[in-house]
């Protein structure tokens, strides 16, 4: 069956749509990616979603969004099988998080944890044509998860590794890790947030160069990280918590940055964004260390690390100073990116969308219980037909 994924994550930078070929079912399956393009939201678009997370927003707008969404969306995708000159039967599509509450917290007296993608599925499917699975999160939430991370199902698919522990680390908006020990069963896989990927860095770089993103990780590679200020942000009680643990905007959003840059005092721009930089790079390595059994003490020299590899995705990988002080910190294992697999580190996330609506399709649960801390597998989503 072909499918197609679509995905647009926390950063709010455009859509992603991976086109998969699979065959077999659960973990069996086999993926095969057939094409990749990636649409930059118009500027508008980007700022008005931006503008929605955590705001006080008129139902009106939330309900023109949703359906504006499912027109963009839907223009990606078919400008996509066009291009590729391919037919697919099924579409899966993340939708926009507009909020995302992995914790219960009080709310009218009773204690509710919920989130919201929107982007009209209905839109889509009438557009293209095509059968859509969407909103994949609450089922995982409803079954007592966080609903989040859900991507783990792909990455144990295509990277788990019958003699090498393989941690897969995505660095998108929000950065998290999927650790899969050798010879791993599904049980066996962990998956958490890590922290803030680039979202931090992103605002950063817009409010002191009106630039959307530090390309290649160019300004921070001209400042200088203030220890002072990563060591107390990270001291904060979110890197300490165990796992299963969702982050977003509610967590690393603009009062964060706003804090954040406070504390960087009076300093060269550069080196706020370098510390932002260094904030994303050590709360992974942190985590790493920390947060996965048996990772304490990594050095080259160690051989007999549970985890040896780490393979990076996400427009995180782009960044070059992000990349090599993740590589330094991180000394003793080898780091990769899924390109290196054969994944476009830009296409994984939209892949996993493929393939767990796939999933749906066939009725078949698509999280991993053990990631998200549901209390069972759960058949994801919602489908529309055209
Ligand atoms: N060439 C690049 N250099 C540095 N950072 C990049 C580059 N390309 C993309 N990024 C970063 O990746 C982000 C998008 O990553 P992505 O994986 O799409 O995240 P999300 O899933 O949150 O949308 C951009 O906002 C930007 O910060
Ligand atoms: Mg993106």
């Amino acid at each position: 069956m072909i499918v197609a994924g679509v995905m647009s994550g926390t950063s709010a930078d455009g859509i992603n749509v991976a086109i998969v070929r699979l065959r077999g079912r659960r973990f069996r399956t086999r993926l095969e990616l057939l094409a990749h393009e990636e649409y930059a939201f118009p500027a508008p678009v980007r700022r008005t979603i931006l503008s929605f997370m955590n705001a006080k927003v008129p139902v009106a707008d939330l309900a023109r969004l949703n359906f504006l969404l499912g027109e963009l969306y839907a223009e990606s995708v078919i400008r996509t099988t066009e291009k590729h000159k391919i037919d697919i039967s099924l579409i899966g599509c993340h939708g926009q998080t507009l909020y995302h509450q992995g914790e219960a917290a009080p709310y009218l007296g009773r204690k509710i944890s919920c989130t919201w993608q929107t982007g009209e599925g209905a839109v889509l499917a009438q557009h293209t044509r095509v059968p859509v699975v969407s909103d994949f999160r609450p089922a995982d939430m409803a079954a007592g998860g966080k609903g989040a991370p859900l991507v783990p199902f792909l990455d144990y698919i295509l990277y788990r590794h019958y003699r090498r522990g393989r941690i897969v680390q995505n660095i998108g908006g929000i950065a998290n890790l999927t650790a899969i020990p050798s010879a791993a069963r599904p049980e066996n896989v962990v998956a958490f947030d890590t922290g803030p990927g680039n979202m931090v860095i992103d605002a950063v770089v817009e409010r002191l160069f009106q630039k959307s993103f530090d390309r290649d990780g160019r300004i921070a590679a001209r400042g200088r990280v203030l220890e002072r200020v990563v060591d107390e942000v990270l001291s904060r009680p979110f890197f300490r918590r165990k796992p299963p643990k969702t982050a977003g905007r509610e967590e690393f959003g603009r009062e964060f940055v706003s804090d954040f840059v406070r504390s960087c005092g009076k300093v060269a721009k550069e080196d706020v964004v370098a510390t932002a930089t260094a904030i994303t790079a050590e709360s992974i390595a942190y985590s790493v260390r920390n947060l996965l059994p048996g990772m304490k003490a990594i050095t080259p020299k160690h051989r007999r690390l549970p985890f040896r590899e780490i393979i990076v995705s996400g427009g995180g990988a782009k960044n070059v100073t992000l990349m090599n002080m993740l590589a330094e910190l991180l000394a003793g294992l080898k780091i990769a990116r899924t390109d290196d697999h054969g994944m476009p580190s830009d296409a994984k996330e939209a892949a996993a969308f493929a393939l767990l609506a796939y999933e749906t399709w066939f009725r078949l649960p698509g999280n991993i219980p053990s990631a998200t801390g549901a209390v069972h597998p759960a058949i994801l989503g919602k489908i529309s037909f055209p």
